[in-house]
């Protein structure tokens, strides 16, 4: 598949998915969307990768929905289009997928980063949910995935303001993985997609899984989840080659079985 807004770098075993409409600070319209989910579903499904990162440039990760094409949508045009949905498919992939962000994410832009399993930011990122200065509400997670990891007053502020939050504030207050200088902050992206890609992939997949059940359901849900997944994967080899390499005192060896 061609694409016109992003750009795929392979570095087997991780990939990097680039969003690259810089004039418009990488607004996400449906076309944006389309692509980057679909070059991240296509990665999802090829063996040689392991881990994905989402990334924007220096500037913008992406400054929100498109504005100019919903500005004049009535609410008929916008359920049918249901763009929406492309955020779902986002949290859909099984491998990880980490997005790197510097400068504006905004809006969409912050929901994109958000529906990613975690965000690397470089010291320029800044973090926002404007859509109240549009009159209108964050329709991609927004109100829902930001709560989760900041806290319902610090959203609340954002939400109610349209505030953006620094990428310290940002990592103090757990939205952020990890920060960096705007310089290097795609090369630790890349490292930590290395690092996570040398793991034995179907428990990377299954941890992956109970992380984002924490995230989406109430406790006793996820801790029975957990508990299932954990035993399932004494099920696998690497399961057991993991254990008895540490026992043996010996490096893994990951089959991905
Ligand atoms: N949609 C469409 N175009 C956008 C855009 C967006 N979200 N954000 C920026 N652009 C365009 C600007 O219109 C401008 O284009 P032109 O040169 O053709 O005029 C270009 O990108 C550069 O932007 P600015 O000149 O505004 O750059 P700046 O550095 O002065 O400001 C900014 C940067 C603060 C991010 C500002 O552009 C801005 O506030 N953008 C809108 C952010 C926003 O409100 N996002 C939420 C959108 S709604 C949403 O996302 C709903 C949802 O939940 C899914």
């Amino acid at each position: 598949m061609t694409y016109e807004f992003i750009l795929i770098h392979r570095q087997e075993p991780i990939a990097l998915v680039q969003i690259n409409r810089p004039q418009q600070l990488n607004a996400l319209n449906s076309q944006v969307m389309q692509e980057l989910t679909s070059a991240l579903e296509e990665l999802d499904n090829d063996a040689a990768i392991r881990c994905m990162i989402v990334t924007g440039n220096e500037r913008a990760f992406g400054a929100g929905a498109d504005i100019k094409d919903m500005a004049n949508a009535t609410v008929v045009e916008m359920l049918e289009r249901n763009w929406i949905a492309y955020w779902d498919r986002i949290k859909k992939v099984t491998k990880p997928v980490i997005a790197a962000v510097s400068g504006y994410a905004f809006g969409g832009g912050c929901e994109l980063a958000m529906a990613c399993d975690l965000i690397v930011a470089s010291e320029s990122a800044q973090f926002a949910q404007p859509e109240i200065n549009l009159g209108v509400i964050p329709g991609a997670g927004g109100t829902q995935r930001l709560t989760r990891a900041i806290g319902k007053s610090k959203a609340m502020e954002m939400v109610l303001t349209g505030r953006a939050m620094s990428a310290r504030e940002a990592e103090a207050r757990g939205l952020v993985a990890r920060v960096f200088p705007t310089e290097v902050y795609l090369d630790e992206a890349k490292k930590l997609a290395l690092e996570i890609a040398s793991k034995a992939p179907v428990a990377v997949r299954l941890a992956k899984e109970c992380v984002n059940k924490a995230y989406e359901s109430a406790l006793a849900d996820g801790l029975d989840y957990e508990r299932k997944l954990f035993y399932f994967l004494f099920a696998t080899e690497d399961g057991h080659e993991g254990m008895k390499a540490f026992v043996e005192k010996r490096k893994p060896e990951w089959r991905g079985k």
